[in-house]
């Protein structure tokens, strides 16, 4: 099976965590995301003690909590002793209500506008990644205001790119996040956060991709980020506390993706980082690292209900699902290519060549193409796996189709942790 979690059992179903999907698709009905506690916490410590073994206490993983938010994820990483990196006010909200420390939360974006300041602050934010100078302008003057000091990274574009998917690289110097160190505007930006009176620099930030399985994009961005270090020291004396490496860590949606190891990878990181940081006689800055993907991915998959199955003759299979680009709209996004399967069929051979179509209005709504299934009828369970990361979170209410729920698996039960919409929630706020 695609990852550690998943089986068959006897009746030839597909079992996530020891449970049963087609029982849990009659128990929650369709469409529904499952997702894995126990994978989720077993990852968080995987990254935990890895990081903490390479480089000290202090140094933890900071959840991506872009992947998938919500109020139970962030209690999750809470109990297991990790930060979290917010994107935008809505995370803020969710993560500072879920009792979070919010000493360990860090606040990214390339625009966070003025009300995302003054409510960072009213939670007590612990860092902001600064990503310009107008930002870093509106954080020092409205700072001063409240007479207060706020700790930030500076974000910086090392000139990395990964070679991922165009729309998930974030790292290169034409980017529209951070400034490159290449133009010079990095060393400018530090310089002024230096000089903001209300502000304590407290170290760097870069972030290079997503879905990368080698380990020489990091190790490349984190060479470049020391030399960075260096010359920062030597030119103004300035010392990096932190050097926040970002996310980006690949997970398997499907068996051509290779296995790899978070514990080895983080191993291998940090034996070159170390040696960087040594060659450049530079104090090894606290290391942190945001992985989502990496973190609840392989943890989710969810549950359809198959509804027609149209052949067309000379044409395309389609089999279509009571779900679709509202609950996952990466296949239309980004042709992300996923694993599916008949649940209720899944010791049966898959050779049924098909298109997996959603239930919107419109063509382009597909899950998946030319994937092969077990014999698919009207009526059975369709499991899309790997799909804990970017798509609760990137679900939309396309065609007023309400949001399935998040049911959490765990050895020990099961909960709703995030209901079904209702209709009544699509009008919420219709006047
Ligand atoms: N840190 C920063 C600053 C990021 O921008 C990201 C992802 C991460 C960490 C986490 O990266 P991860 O470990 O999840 O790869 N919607 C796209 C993914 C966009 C990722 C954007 N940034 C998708 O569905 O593939």
């Amino acid at each position: 099976m695609l990852h550690q979690n998943l089986n068959t059992n006897e009746k030839g179903n597909l079992t996530i965590c020891g449970y049963d999907t087609v029982d849990l698709a009659k128990e929650y009905g369709t469409p529904a995301y499952i997702m894995d506690e126990d994978l989720i916490r077993e990852n968080c410590r995987i990254y935990k003690n890895a990081l903490e073994k390479n480089f000290g206490k202090g140094s933890i993983p900071l959840y991506a909590s872009k992947a998938f938010s919500c109020k139970r994820i962030y209690e999750i990483a809470k109990e297991e002793g990790i930060g979290c990196d917010v994107v935008s006010g809505g995370e803020l909200y969710t993560v500072y209500k879920s009792g979070f420390d919010m000493e360990k939360v860090f606040f990214h974006g390339n625009n966070k506008t003025e009300n995302d300041i003054e409510f960072a602050f009213d939670c007590k934010l612990g860092y902001f990644v600064v990503d310009n100078n107008e930002e870093l302008e509106e954080i020092n003057t409205r700072a001063q205001k409240r007479g207060i000091t706020q700790k930030i990274l500076l974000r910086i574009t090392p000139g990395i790119d990964p070679h991922t998917h165009k729309a998930v690289v974030t790292g290169n110097v034409d980017s529209k996040f951070g400034s490159a160190i290449e133009t010079g505007q990095a060393t400018e930006i530090v310089k002024k956060a230096l000089n903001s009176s209300n502000i304590e620099l407290c170290g760097l930030h870069c972030h290079i991709g997503s879905q990368i399985f080698e380990c020489d994009p990091f190790t490349d961005a984190a060479e470049i980020m020391i030399r960075f270090i260096k010359k920062l020291k030597d030119t103004l004396g300035y010392e990096t506390k932190i050097l926040n490496l970002g996310g980006g860590m690949g997970v398997r949606y499907i068996e051509e993706d290779p296995v790899i190891s978070y514990e080895e990878n983080i191993d291998k990181i940090a034996e070159k980082i170390i040696s960087y940081a040594k060659a450049n006689e530079i104090a090894l800055p606290t290391i942190l690292m945001e992985p989502g993907r990496s973190l609840v991915a392989a943890s989710g998959l969810t549950l359809y209900t198959v509804g027609s199955v149209k052949e067309i003759p000379g044409f395309k299979k389609y089999v279509s699902i009571d779900g679709g680009m509202p609950d996952n709209p990466r296949y239309a996004l980004y042709q992300s290519i996923y694993t599916c399967m008949i649940a209720n069929k899944a010791t049966e051979k898959a050779d049924y060549v098909c298109t997996v179509a959603g239930r919107c209005c419109e063509s382009g709504d597909l899950i998946a193409e030319n994937t092969k299934l077990q014999s698919p009828k009207k009526g059975d369970t369709l499991a899309v796996l790997c799909t804990g990361a970017y798509n609760y979170s990137m679900a939309s209410n396309y065609n007023k189709i309400p949001r399935p729920p998040v049911v959490m698996v765990s050895k020990n039960r099961k909960y709703v942790a995030v209901a079904r919409e209702t209709y009544e929630d699509l009008m919420r706020n219709d006047l």
